[in-house]
């Protein structure tokens, strides 16, 4: 029993890893097409997710090409991402 938990918890981490990286990839994939990522990291660690919700959605209306979903994974993970976040910061 003791294994299926470990093993489970395990694999949940290791998602929640996955999932984030995969958020941060998306971002600075989608994100450098019309500015550089420095315009974000400038603000990394000083939003809400609220507000990077507000950002990112701004952002769709400029043109940038997310989906629905992909818009709120890429404002949560900023919402989440520290200050100097990599990929996303040099
Ligand atoms: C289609 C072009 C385009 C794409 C793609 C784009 N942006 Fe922008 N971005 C702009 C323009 C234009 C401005 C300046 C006007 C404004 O703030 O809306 C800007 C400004 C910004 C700013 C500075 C203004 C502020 O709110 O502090 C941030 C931060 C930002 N973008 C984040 C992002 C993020 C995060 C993404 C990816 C989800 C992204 N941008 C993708 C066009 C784009």
């Amino acid at each position: 029993m003791i294994i299926v938990v470990c093993l489970y918890t395990g694999l949940l981490l290791a998602s929640l890893v996955f999932a984030e990286a995969g958020a941060a990839k998306l971002a600075a994939e989608r994100c450098s097409a019309c500015h550089n990522t420095a315009r974000i990291c400038e603000k990394l660690g000083q939003r809400s997710a609220e507000v990077w919700q507000q950002t990112v959605q701004r952002m769709v209306s400029n043109g940038a090409k997310l989906s629905e979903g992909e818009a709120r994974t890429v404002a949560d993970h900023l919402g989440r991402a520290k200050a100097g976040a990599k990929p996303l910061c040099q």
